[in-house]
């Protein structure tokens, strides 16, 4: 199926559904036990549709940039969108910056990303401006075509910003029904009004997203399961898309089912309001974190 996308007033534009790579090869070290089927779970999801593929280098410690580099083998690269981040540590020196997209590279057997994060906002004792020098720098070699955040407050995405000369498009977050530390830190609505892009991460809770009575009711008015209204809310909203890790074709399928159709505005503020259990911290990366963990 074409996955419907979302363009900014910018001008960058991303499907609102993609593939997420968190614990394909591995989880902070590589696993490679399991790398045939994960490999023909990335191809099912370029199979259906999906291009639009998040990794980084913390992941599987390089192996899903390796796997992911396996799975493309016999795909147009230029109808992929491969996302991928570097500084999970926060560690985020010019050096480390140049060094680490060049590994990616070559880990995933491309020669440009289409889209370069740094995974965390840099910690005490590391210059922002030095970093988004050598953001900048890969832009204006065409080596990435877009720089984005993740896990960013406005303030930290604003002073990002102050020192890069191209726009920064998104900021990938923790979000879902559940996880709603971007409403009440405004990163939201600093999206929506700055024409960014909010990337969703973790938007099922890995499958753990509490049961709730409103959803399945809202479920069963648009003949949709829990999970399709756990995506569907969340891409029915202005300037949000989202990424899911899915190697099962089931679940692919289901998820599938989330992208071309919108949900009313009531129903969108009536979740917003009345999902029970909600959580204004992220339990994984809250968003003023300074380096080292590992969602
Ligand atoms: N920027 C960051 O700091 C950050 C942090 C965390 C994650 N991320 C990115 O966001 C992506 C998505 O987040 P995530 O992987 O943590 O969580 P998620 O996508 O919410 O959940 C993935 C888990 O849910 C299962 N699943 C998928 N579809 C399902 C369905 N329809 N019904 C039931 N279970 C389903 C998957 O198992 P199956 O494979 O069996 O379907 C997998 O175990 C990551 O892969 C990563 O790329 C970024």
């Amino acid at each position: 199926m074409k996955i419907p996308t979302k363009k900014l007033k910018n001008g960058f534009e991303l499907p609102v559904y993609g593939l997420g790579l968190w614990e394909v090869g591995g989880r902070l070290e590589s696993d490679i036990s399991k790398d045939s089927e994960e490999i023909k779970g990335i191809q099912a999801n370029l199979d259906s549709g999906v291009t639009h593929i998040d990794t980084a280098e913390l992941y599987g410690n390089g192996h899903a940039e390796e796997l992911l580099g396996q799975a493309i083998r016999g795909f147009d690269r230029e109808e992929l969108f491969i996302a991928s981040k570097v500084g999970h540590d926060g560690k985020l020196s010019y050096d480390r910056v140049r060094k680490s997209f060049e590994a990616s590279l070559k880990r995933i057997g491309t020669d440009y990303l289409d889209l370069y994060y740094l995974h965390l906002y840099p910690k005490h004792g590391y210059s922002i401006e030095e970093t988004m020098k050598a953001m900048n720098e890969l832009k204006d070699q065409g080596l990435i075509k877009n720089i984005g955040l993740s896990n960013v407050t406005p303030n930290r995405f604003k002073e990002a910003q102050k020192y890069s000369d191209h726009k920064i498009v998104c900021n990938q977050v923790h979000y879902n029904l559940q996880y709603r530390e971007v409403e009440d830190k405004k990163v939201l609505s600093f999206c929506q009004d700055n024409d960014v892009m909010l990337v969703a991460w973790r938007p099922l809770q890995k499958g753990l997203l509490p049961e709730s009575d409103l959803i399945l009711k809202i479920a069963k008015k648009y003949e949709k399961t829990p999970a399709q209204i756990a995506l569907n809310w969340l891409i029915s909203q202005d300037s949000v898309v989202t990424i899911v890790k899915t190697s099962n074709v089931d679940h692919l399928k289901e998820n599938l089912g989330a992208v071309d159709w919108t949900m009313e505005k009531e129903d969108i503020a009536r979740i917003r309001k009345e999902f029970p259990n909600q959580e204004l911290v992220s339990e994984a990366i809250p968003l003023d974190y300074e380096g080292e963990i590992a969602p």
